[in-house]
């Protein structure tokens, strides 16, 4: 059995490496038949890239701004996805938000990684806002993609406490720490139900 992950990242790749990190560690080929087969960026210049490349992951890069409409680059972000044939699709800082013609495509095996306990606090700057709205704990969310943004199904969470004087990066740190934990565990989950 083969099953494909493919990656979509948009900056420093950090989840995606915890991820592949994960996925070595744990010998996901042999156990699972997983392998991340493919990270691909919106930006060139995405640092996740290098990490991925020198752990011997095939990238590819395809710049939004080159397409003329949203439709335009998702239809060609799916067929350079589709080329690997994926089991699971894994949104790791994939800032953009994506169509439903996209999120149809992939039904059921594309997930997300959003830096907030939702259904609190979709979109961006959740953690100036959770600082902002008073919030004792905030945290980070895996979730199953819907046409809604940040809305699908949950599948896992994590919860960090947030304290006095705490800054956007501060806070936006300690739950980074946690996704790295949960989301190579969501993805685990999925793999096993494959
Ligand atoms: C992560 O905190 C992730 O939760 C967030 O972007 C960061 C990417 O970091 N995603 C979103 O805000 C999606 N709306 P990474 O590139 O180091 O994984």
């Amino acid at each position: 059995m083969n099953k494909n992950i493919v990656i979509l990242i948009s900056g420093g790749g950090s989840n995606m490496a915890a991820i592949v990190r994960t996925a070595q560690q744990e010998h996901w080929e042999q156990r699972y038949g997983a392998r991340v087969a493919a990270v691909i960026s919106n930006k060139a210049d995405a640092q996740g890239l290098v990490f991925a490349r020198s752990h011997g992951i095939a990238t590819e890069a395809l710049d939004h701004k080159a397409f003329d409409s949203r439709d335009a680059f998702d239809a060609a972000l799916a067929a350079r996805i589709d080329r690997y044939q994926p089991a699971l699709v894994v949104l790791a800082g994939f800032m953009r938000i994506l169509t439903p013609a996209f999120v149809q495509r992939y039904a059921g095996r594309l997930i997300n990684i959003h830096p907030s306990l939702l259904p609190a606090f979709t979109g961006l700057h959740t953690h100036q806002r959770a600082i902002d709205a008073g919030c004792k704990f905030a945290g980070v969310t895996v979730h199953q993609v819907t046409a809604e943004l940040d809305v699908g199904p949950i599948l896992d969470q994590a919860v960090v406490p947030v304290l006095p004087g705490d800054t956007a990066d501060a806070l936006a740190a300690r739950v980074l720490a946690q996704e790295h934990t949960i989301y190579p565990r969501a993805v685990r989950a999925l793999l096993q139900a494959l």
